[in-house]
């Protein structure tokens, strides 16, 4: 890729060139954390400076201000259809805060029948997975060793059970891995299940449409801060039919047409599924990132991504002792989320010592997919027990879990070797990162022994410019 074009996508980032402090310096700060969450767009931030002068309540009033707000806000959800390719007489969307909601949403709404079943997978962030658990009688699709979803257990299940609904991860966010969602999409409706995607992880990488192969998705969600719009917003777009039935699990304004002493009527969709006042600068957001995305040639965007994540996967494996996790983006799709371990170090030790000598943001932990990370690990059962009875006394400093680069299309080659300078110093220096470093037994987490304290001071002044609180107060 040209530097020039690099160039210009890292201008459109706010934030990329602010330095942080790290034990050596103030440095560039290096965010390969973008699968927990973006920094914004400028465009997006523009837009919104734009729109606040203009800005009032949704379905409220009838001043000008409101009546423009309530427009604006219903051609925003069908902008938002229509970037994923639906039509918006038979898909619906609902603005929530993010993906999480988005899926408790559904799982709350999605009738529960005798004897049907709804089947998740064993790759899924606990989103996709403890809302369906907890209201419906759920079974998880297993996945290989290596972690990818196993079709055949899968078509399996379809058959062999009353399967009311598949849902599952576009891309997983420990492995990257990337699901063939129109492919199930296909065997779900084949067997007469409907189909829910968790494009949480898929679509700050790749365009996804509602239909498409000659299949469709009857469900799809996603969060705007994993899209460079960082306002609060999230979507669950689906087809109408079950919402239109049954009772939405949050009721106040906004949800219903007339409330008497003894009745109420709902409202049509989709105001009876988004209680209370809507956020309409999260939903603008959410859809200025995508406009972004579509003006700047998304399918070059990912092209990029897809040859970085690649060049990561190769350097990664050259650093001593460092155990990857998951096939190589050469022998199975993956978005730029790549997790390993370096033998011998605490993954929350790893994690620090890129933060504190390099001013590289990584995740580490499990990353709200414990079942999969332990399945990744290789534990067994009486060590995940024992790990749990850990975590249950609060004992957080010796819990399995994993470091997790993250890439986006703002990152670069250079950024990627910067981290492998750095990994292959704490993999040649694991003594002295060990003695340099303390934990916290409380937190679990790991800092430097000396020069930590400069990572307190910008949080001070912030503290201090905006609500006069003194740091030795707080
Ligand atoms: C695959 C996947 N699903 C769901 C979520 C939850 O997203 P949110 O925290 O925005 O609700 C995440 C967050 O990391 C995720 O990676």
């Amino acid at each position: 890729m040209k530097a020039a074009t690099i160039n210009f996508w890292r201008s459109q980032i706010i934030g990329l060139d602010q330095l942080i402090p790290t034990v050596h310096g103030n440095r560039p700060y290096i965010n390969f954390d973008n699968a927990a969450t973006t920094p914004p767009l400028k465009a997006v931030s523009q837009a919104i400076e734009e729109l606040l002068p203009w800005y009032s309540s949704i379905h409220r009033g009838f001043g000008f201000k409101s009546q423009f707000s309530t427009d604006l806000y219903r051609q925003i959800r069908n902008y938002v259809i229509r970037f994923l390719g639906g039509d918006t007489k038979e898909y619906t969307a609902f603005f929530v805060k993010n993906t999480t909601e988005a899926l408790n949403k559904l799982s709350y709404r999605l009738p529960r029948k005798a004897g049907s079943i709804i089947l998740s997978t064993k790759m899924e962030h606990h989103s996709n997975d403890l809302p369906w658990r907890v209201r419906h009688r759920t079974e998880f699709v297993r996945v290989t060793k290596d972690g990818i979803l196993d079709l055949e257990d899968l078509e399996n299940k379809l058959r062999r059970k009353q399967v009311a609904l598949v849902t599952l991860c576009g891309a997983s966010n420990v492995t990257g891995l990337i699901n063939p969602i129109y492919t199930i999409a296909e065997m779900a409706h084949y067997y007469g299940a409907q189909i829910a995607v968790d494009a949480a992880q898929l679509l700050p990488h790749h365009r996804v449409f509602l239909e498409k192969s000659g299949t469709y998705l009857d469900f799809l969600v996603f969060s705007g801060h994993k899209i460079y719009a960082p306002y609060g917003s999230g979507v669950l777009i689906g087809r109408p039919s079950i919402f239109l039935k049954g009772c939405p699990e949050s009721l106040g304004g906004g949800t219903v047409i007339t409330v008497s002493e003894k009745n109420f009527t709902l409202a049509p969709l989709p105001d009876r599924e988004e209680a209370g006042t809507p956020n309409l600068i999260g939903a603008f957001a959410l859809a200025k990132a995508l406009k972004w995305l579509e003006e700047n040639d998304f399918p070059l965007l990912s092209a990029y991504e897809e040859e970085l994540t690649a060049y990561a996967f190769q350097e990664l494996q050259k650093i001593p002792g460092l155990i990857l996790y998951g096939p190589s983006p050469g022998a199975h799709r993956r978005v730029g989320v790549i997790t390993f371990n370096i033998t011998g170090l605490p993954h929350g030790l790893t994690a620090a010592a890129l933060a504190y000598e390099g001013g590289i943001a990584v995740r580490h932990g499990c990353f709200c997919a414990r079942p999969y990370v332990h399945h990744l690990l290789g534990l067994r059962e009486e060590e995940i027990l024992y790990y749990e009875a850990l975590a249950k006394k609060g004992q957080k400093k010796d819990l399995p879990g994993m470091v997790r680069v993250s890439l986006a299309f703002f990152n670069t080659r250079q950024e990627i070797d910067w981290l492998m300078k750095t990994l292959l110093y704490i993999a040649e220096n694991k003594d002295k990162i060990r003695t340099d470093y303390q934990i916290n037994e409380e937190t679990g987490e790991y800092s430097p022994l000396s020069g930590g304290e400069t990572f307190t001071r910008k949080l001070q002044t912030l503290l201090e410019e905006h609500f006069h609180i003194e740091w030795r107060n707080a």
